[in-house]
């Protein structure tokens, strides 16, 4: 819509972060079953522009829940001039399950089933790595499965 987009038109990509939190907000609450916030946003890639008027369709699930953390994959899929589902971006978010108190709280694990959610769920914990090591949470030296991948 108007108000949403930049000056070629396209959606403005603040725009699409906001909505992919939120979906991806969702699929962690939906999973948890507790509060969850925002961690980190691990991945965006703006693959195709989103023209003004176009139907969006973002599609959120969590590949992986950790102890207290979650990663949630997001794609985002536009209609095409014949109706028909295109993918346009993904995303990474992580989320963190938290008490009333904000604190981290314990959150059960998935199961991948399908081989695209085991592709994810394998690959989340070299992403979980990197992003605490991007953070200055964890020493690049105990990224074990990042360094791995390395080797
Ligand atoms: C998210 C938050 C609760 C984490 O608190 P914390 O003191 O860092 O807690 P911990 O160090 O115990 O980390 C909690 C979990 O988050 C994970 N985590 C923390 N930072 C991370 C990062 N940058 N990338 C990936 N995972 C991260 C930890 O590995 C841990 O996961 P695990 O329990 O599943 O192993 C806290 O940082 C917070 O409240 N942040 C603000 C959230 C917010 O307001 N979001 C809205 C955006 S404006």
């Amino acid at each position: 819509m108007p108000g949403e987009t930049n000056a070629l038109n396209n959606l403005f990509g603040g725009e699409l972060l906001a909505r992919m939190d939120r979906a991806a907000s969702i699929s962690a609450k939906r999973h948890s079953e507790e509060i969850v916030v925002t961690s980190s946003v691990n991945h965006v890639s703006f693959g195709k522009a989103i023209p003004i008027g176009t139907t969006v369709t973002i599609e959120a699930k969590v590949s992986r829940a950790f102890t207290t953390s979650m990663e949630v994959y997001i794609d985002v899929w536009i209609d095409d001039d014949k109706g028909e589902k295109i993918k346009a971006n993904e995303a990474i978010y992580t989320f963190v399950a938290v008490d009333k108190n904000g604190r981290p709280t314990k959150i059960d694990k998935i199961l991948p089933e399908t081989e695209q959610e085991k592709k994810r769920y394998d690959a989340a914990l070299r992403r979980k790595q990197l992003s605490l090591v991007l953070a200055g949470k964890l020493k690049a030296d105990d990224a074990t499965e990042l360094k791995a991948l390395f080797s």
